[in-house]
């Protein structure tokens, strides 16, 4: 585990990068003239409920650089849970991590599954390196399609493996746009295109969070039949409001969470 929570975070920037190349020129774009103002409101992990492997598995890498949990979230139709950290210092990122639920898939996906994860040794799971060091299994094409029949999170999972799905940028502290609409314009106006699932524009003022993100770019990751171009990882906006105390929101909404994990869909 690292024990400096500023190179974990830019370990985990790189690794992210290195297969979502529209990231940093989406930050660069909306940064433009305000570079101390990028500030990621959080970053997020996808992992498998595998007790090995599990979210909270995830978590401790975090847990060992002071975060502390600080909410969870269920998500019936595409069984999913998650939980979010918070830090004391309020300038590092949000962390959010889900699961799947594994068992309530097919036996032929859990055995899947169970198979890939079982090649992962005890001492990779604690490595300073884990949260960005990717597949840690061999799989072929076909397996990768029967999973996303079932379920387009396993598959990800599967192909991916432990890297960051996405970071996100703080709409509140970019002087350049007064509002999330403006920043998704300029995004849209560069080209890039965004998620639509639930509309552009995830969650309202008055649930204290508005979320967007792009549809993920598509990176080429190596099956044993051959290199395929599939959904990577994408880039989340977020604006945050005042909540009844107050206080900025530090949470998340699970209705926006839910089509934000969409955007890796397939198109
Ligand atoms: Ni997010």
């Amino acid at each position: 585990m690292h024990n400096d929570v500023n190179t974990l975070f830019n370990k985990l920037w790189d690794k992210y990068v290195s297969i979502t190349p529209s990231a940093p020129k989406i930050r660069t774009l909306l940064g433009f003239g305000e570079v101390d103002n990028l500030f990621n409101d959080h970053i997020a992990l996808r992992t498998f409920d595998i007790q090995r492997i599990g979210l909270d598995k995830l978590a401790e890498h975090f847990k060992t650089l002071g975060y502390y949990e600080a909410g969870e979230y269920h998500f019936k139709e595409k069984k999913l849970f998650a939980k979010h950290f918070l830090h004391a210092d309020t300038s590092l990122p949000k962390v959010f991590i889900s699961e799947l639920l594994t068992t309530e898939f097919s036996t032929q996906l859990q055995g899947i599954i169970n198979n890939l994860v079982s090649q992962i040794s005890d001492e990779s799971v604690v490595a300073k390196d884990f949260l960005y060091s990717g597949r840690h299994w061999d799989i072929d094409y076909s397996t990768y399609q029967t999973l996303l029949q079932e379920s387009e999170y396993a598959a990800w999972v599967a192909a991916w493996g432990f890297l960051p799905n996405h970071f996100t940028l703080s709409c509140n502290h970019l002087n350049k746009f007064s509002s999330l609409q403006a920043l998704n314009s300029a995004v849209k106006d560069h080209g890039f295109e965004l998620n639509t699932a639930g509309g552009e524009i995830k969650g309202t003022e008055a649930l204290y969070l508005e979320q967007s993100s792009t549809l993920a770019d598509f990176s080429a990751v190596s099956f044993t039949d051959g290199a395929k171009l599939i959904p990577s990882c994408f880039y989340e906006f977020a604006q945050r409001y005042p909540d009844k105390d107050k206080n900025l929101f530090t949470g998340f909404v699970a209705a926006s969470a839910d089509k934000i994990f969409e955007s890796t869909d397939q198109r």
